[in-house]
């Protein structure tokens, strides 16, 4: 059974690395037979959160936030891709998310981290854990696939991917997406 998952990443750098384990999860969870859409939070490019989502009188929220009220409300479950600032989370990432809430309830998500240091971004990781909990998702907190490549090291929710890599830092996508209900 498909299932509609976004995907999101949300580094605002010039030269930002973490795109790559983004797309590396939407081609994974494509192979699966999964609808996948990449949602970048440095494309979106909302404000620094002013004002929610649901504040704004119906029909009156900008596009870019209605838009995207649309595509969380229509997914089944979530893949938050996360690099590490400072032991902590991304803001660009972060200010995307904080725009919304009862949109994301009930959905189950899982935490992609990676970073240049030996922990692939696990204490990003378990910080969007508490964060996401807050908003209303379930998150897979069982990690594994850790791997390394030539920038640095990542590590995958585990239900959700089953990624396995080789030593030399060959990635293969496999089956086993937690159960998505509603
Ligand atoms: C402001 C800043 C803080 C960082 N802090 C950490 C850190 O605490 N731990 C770590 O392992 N890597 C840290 N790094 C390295 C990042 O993990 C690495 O640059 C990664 O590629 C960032 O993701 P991005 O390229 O997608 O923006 C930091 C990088 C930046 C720019």
């Amino acid at each position: 059974m498909s299932h509609r998952i976004l995907v999101f990443y949300g580094s605002y750098r010039s030269n930002r690395m973490g795109i790559r384990l983004a797309q590396f999860v939407v081609d994974g969870l494509r192979g699966r037979g999964d609808d996948v859409e990449l949602i970048d939070a440095r494309a979106v490019a909302l404000p620094m959160l002013g004002r929610m989502y649901k504040e704004y009188p119906k029909g009156e929220a900008p596009a870019a936030l209605e838009k995207l009220a649309g595509q969380i409300r229509g997914a089944d479950g979530f893949v938050f891709v996360t690099g590490e600032y400072n032991w902590s989370i991304q803001p660009g990432l972060k200010n995307l998310t904080d725009h919304f809430l009862e949109e994301w309830f009930w959905r189950p998500a899982a935490v992609a981290s990676y970073s240049a240091g030996r922990f692939a971004g696990a204490r990003a990781a378990t910080a969007w854990h508490g964060t996401l909990s807050e908003m209303g998702m379930v998150v897979i907190s069982s990690t594994s696939g850790d791997f390394e490549h030539d920038r640095g090291r990542a590590h995958f929710a585990n239900a959700v991917c089953g990624w396995q890599a080789d030593r030399r830092g060959r990635q293969s996508a496999g089956a086993g997406l937690s159960p998505l209900r509603r």
